[in-house]
């Protein structure tokens, strides 16, 4: 296999197709060891190509059998091939000619689940963003639009479902025990949105009518005996169906939806048309086996897989760089619509903690690039917390520089413009300026700028002139291969109050405001609010309105007021994690330095305050992880001063919390088991917190509670959360080794539930936790042919216990680079994503740095590592 040396593909580059396909039709003789596939391609020359001009055909690992155009076998002589594609040459010369090719490849031997492959005994495809070709012969890009004819044919008893993306068709019995299913897609699509699925599944059934009164069939196919664990994405996607016809006015297009499960899977889901195909993990839910959070997870990907039926589906991508274009915005959509079904304020809490976690790590470090990269080697490295989540911020900002009309509008617009077509950033840009009458060419660089804007913001109050000056500024450090940044278009929610708290109005602009939106689009800016009677209090970046880092010399006072009376219950959250944060970098860079007594109380004051929501205090009292410090540190990190600043602080905030903050824990867990469902969550994520606090500081009776409750509950969001507690504290060990043990047994028969059995334990700090992950690594149960497992102990370990992973000798990151390399030669995609997690490794301090770079370094330099894992690499160490 090529490494180094793999071709790196440009934007700039971009040609049409030569050729293109007006309609497909397929045949898929399922065998688990060879399966048959002849494909029908109606081919197109476009206008303006030469005759003589070669037809390409892209081909991963496939076997060519025969092909022919028009029905004539071809000769040697009238095509190429390579271990990458086709070229026919001798083509007719009419415009129009038929292409038919015959394959052969082999499922069971697929283990990068990219293409045709055996999951749990059913057969299933993954063809985002380039596994067509491991299926035929075919012009695997997007730009390539076709209609879908499918005859799939496999065994009776192993495949009694056989299903592909559009309306179903024929079916009847073939010879040998065999039977065969049709299925019409009417719409065209690009090959990455095709998918065929096989196996023996059970199904939970529902239906839909769209607004304007067509029936839709739906059906989640699921692992045999399981149909009743799928109800609540079954519940989810009606949901979804329903908020995209309400807010962006968009129905469903087919006869039926149908999603399938499967339990091997290299990401979340995917959206192939008319047939989602899904994690698992992202289906299966039940109390008993399932947390909130898996719960939330599956909402949110139902929703985000359905919402691509529009944007990405209908509307697709001319090329790949414009990933961000169905990505971004469908990731911009899902969170709308968990805002609407779940509380708003804390879901946009979640949003910016997971952008900062992902996004903003990765916009600091080697492997930063834009939101629409220029280059890639290898595309399916850039399925990334750049392309998704700085995608949907940049989106989040276009709507609230319009606002929700103007947005609707231009949404509107722009699926009237380019439904049917792959479409370009530019278009989507284009939909804004044209609806909206705005210029758009700054806004744009948010597309092609890489790395985070640090906004600096200075007040001064002016008591003789009753007036408050902000002088905003905003800097971007340079990112690999961009070495200077233009000024961004940074839209700032603002609010202004009073020292005690209260709304106060200024004068802006010649009007009278108490909070609204300052655009700051240039390198330095002054805002002068005029009118003031007293110093106001500022509330900037409401609702986290831009993806930037503010530094905002607020003093600790004005912190304070706002933690307690911002009237942006994002903000609210920010202003106390924000000073919780300030003051956890400055305990673990100098352990001398002291928390701040205000922070503890108001801590402990929160956690208590009925008049706020539960989720909103479990929030509130989270502390910020020690990723988030040592972000906040930004260099020569050591992650066992981390650490201890971030004990000290739970220790300290559960103390104060004392007997109070026992009782209501307890209460918490009481009140659980009547009110409603997303109430009882929130008071689950509540308790939660709490108990984390309490254990720390060994409250009194709070280890034996934590027992007594992680015993007596059938709740598995209470089940791990009481664990994990229990493994993190130091005096636990006696009941959290008994605990694991019984966690193992009651649940072995669940996979979804073991995976997390080793998550929690991945997660255990210090030299025990790198000892306990080691152990894990040789446990019987463990395998890095499943995704999901071998994700579940090795990302939590190395994205979230520093202190186990970034050992002082260096034996985390060593064990970890030679699991990746194994990894790697079943999995490139898995491997390199896994691996992508080392990213900030250049911020530690020099000791684990040099650790770090040795590890990579062996990944880089180990022989036959596929083309993903080695740009990963290299770029990480470049
Ligand atoms: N398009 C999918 C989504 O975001 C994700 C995806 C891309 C994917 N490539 C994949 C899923 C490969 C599985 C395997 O919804
Ligand atoms: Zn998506």
């Amino acid at each position: 296999m090529r490494t180094n040396t793999a071709p790196v593909i440009r934007l700039e580059d971009y040609t049409p197709p030569a050729y293109t396909v007006r309609h497909v039709n397929l045949d898929i003789d399922l065998h688990a060891e060879k399966t048959h596939v002849i494909a029908k391609l109606s081919v197109e020359r476009m206008a303006d190509i030469a005759v003589s001009e070669p037809l390409w055909l892209d081909g991963d690992e496939l076997k060519l059998v025969s092909i022919s155009v028009d029905g004539e076998k071809l000769s040697a002589s009238d095509y190429t091939l390579d271990d990458t594609g086709i070229s026919v040459s001798n083509l007719p010369a009419t415009n129009e000619f038929q292409v038919e090719i015959e394959t052969s490849l082999a499922p069971e031997a697929n283990t990068k689940l990219m293409g045709l492959y055996l999951t749990n005994g059913v057969y299933c495809t993954q063809c985002e963003a380039q596994g067509f070709r491991r299926i035929t012969f075919f012009p695997d890009r997007p730009d390539v639009l076709a209609t879908y004819d499918v005859r799939l044919e496999g065994y009776k008893a192993q495949c009694p479902i056989l299903l592909s993306n559009g309306n179903p068709g024929e079916t009847g019995a073939s010879k040998d025990g065999r039977h065969f299913a049709h299925w019409h897609d009417p719409h065209p699509k690009p090959s990455y949105l095709f998918a065929a699925v096989g196996g023996d599944l059970d199904v939970l059934n529902d239906s839909f009518t769209t607004a304007s009164g067509m029936a839709v069939d739906l059906n989640i196919f699921v692992e045999t005996g399981k149909a009743p664990m799928a109800a609540w994405a079954m519940d989810s996607l009606i949901r979804s169906m329903r908020w995209d016809e309400e807010k962006y006015g968009r129905e469903y297009d087919l006869d039926v939806f149908n999603i399938v499960a499967v339990s091997d899977f290299n990401m979340g889901a995917m959206e192939n048309k008319g047939l989602n195909v899904f994690n698992d993990k992202y289906v299966l839910a039940d109390e008993r086996t399932a947390t909130d959070a898996d719960f939330a997870n599956i909402e949110a990907i139902i929703a985000h897989e359905y919402f691509h039926n529009w944007t990405g589906n209908r509307i697709t991508c001319r090329d790949w760089f414009q990933l961000c274009l169905k990505e971004g915005l469908t990731v911009y959509r899902d969170q709308e619509f968990s805002a609407d079904e779940r509380s708003r304020a804390v879901q946009r809490i979640q949003q910016v903690r997971t952008l900062m976690a992902g996004q903003f790590s990765e916009d600091s470090g080697p492997l930063a690039h834009s939101v629409r990269p220029a280059a890639y080697k290898e595309i399916n490295n850039f399925y990334t917390a750049t392309v998704y989540q700085k995608g949907a911020e940049v989106v989040r900002m276009l709507a609230a520089l319009v606002g929700p009309e103007a947005y609707r509008k231009a949404t509107d617009l722009y699926f009237e413009r380019h439904d049917g077509e792959a479409a370009v950033v530019e278009d989507w840009l284009a939909a804004f300026e044209d609806s909206a009458g705005i210029d758009l060419t700054q806004f744009k660089r948010w597309y092609a700028q890489a790395g985070t804007p640090r906004v600096t913001a200075r007040g001064e109050y002016d008591a003789d002139a009753k007036s408050y000056t902000l002088r905003l500024s905003q800097e971007t450090a340079p990112t690999p291969g961009q070495d200077t940044k233009q000024p961004f278009v940074i839209p700032m929610r603002f609010g202004l109050m009073s020292g005690a708290g209260e709304p106060i109005s200024a004068s802006h602009e010649s009007e009278a405001v108490t909070g609204g939106l300052i655009v700051l689009d240039e390198a330095e800016q002054i805002v002068t609010f005029i009118g003031l009677n007293e110093r106001p209090v500022l509330s900037l970046l409401q609702g986290f309105s831009a993806p930037v880092r503010l530094d905002f010399d607020e003093s600790d006072e004005d912190r304070l007021v706002r933690a307690a009376h911002d009237s942006d219950q994002y903000n609210r959250w920010e202003a106390l994690s924000g000073f919780a944060l300030k003051q956890l970098a400055a305990v673990a860079g100098n352990p001398k330095f002291d928390f701040d007594s205000r922070l503890i109380e108001t801590l402990a004051a929160t956690a208590l305050d009925n008049s706020l929501e539960a989720a909103f205090r479990a929030a509130a009292i989270t502390l910020p992880s020690e990723g988030d410090i040592a972000r906040e540190l930004e260099a020569n990190i050591d992650p066992d001063a981390i650490y201890a600043a971030r004990s000290e602080l739970a220790k300290r905030v559960g103390g104060t919390l004392g007997e109070t903050g026992f009782a209501l824990a307890l209460q918490l867990d009481e009140s659980q088991k009547s009110s409603d469902p997303l109430q009882a969550a929130a008071e689950r994520s509540l308790s939660t917190a709490l108990w984390q606090l309490l254990v720390a500081s060994e409250v009194k009776g709070a280890t034996t509670a934590v027992v007594e409750t992680h015993r007596a509950s059938l709740n598995m969001t209470v089940r791990l959360s009481t664990l994990s507690t229990m493994l993190r504290s130091p005096v636990m060990a006696d009941e959290s080794a008994k605990a694991i043990e019984n966690f193992l047994s009651e649940f072995t028969d669940e996979p979804l539930v073991i995976d997390k059995w080793f998550s929690v334990q991945a997660a255990s700090p210090g030299e025990a936790g790198l000892k306990t992950f080691e152990t894990l690594l040789n446990h019987p149960l463990y395998t890095l042919s499943n995704p999901n497992r071998a994700r579940a102990l090795l990302a939590p370990f190395a994205a979230s216990n520093p202190t186990a992973f970034h050992r002082a000798d260096g034996s985390g990151v060593a064990l970890f680079a030679d699991t990746i390399i194994e990894l790697d030669r079943r999995n490139p995609q898995l491997a390199a994503r896994l691996l992508s997690l080392m990213n900030d490794w250049r911020k530690l301090e020099p000791v684990r740095a040099e650790h770090a770079r040795e590890a990579l370094s062996k990944v880089a330099g180990s022989t036959g590592l596929s083309v993903d894992t080695q740009e990963i690499a290299d770029r990480a160490l470049a």
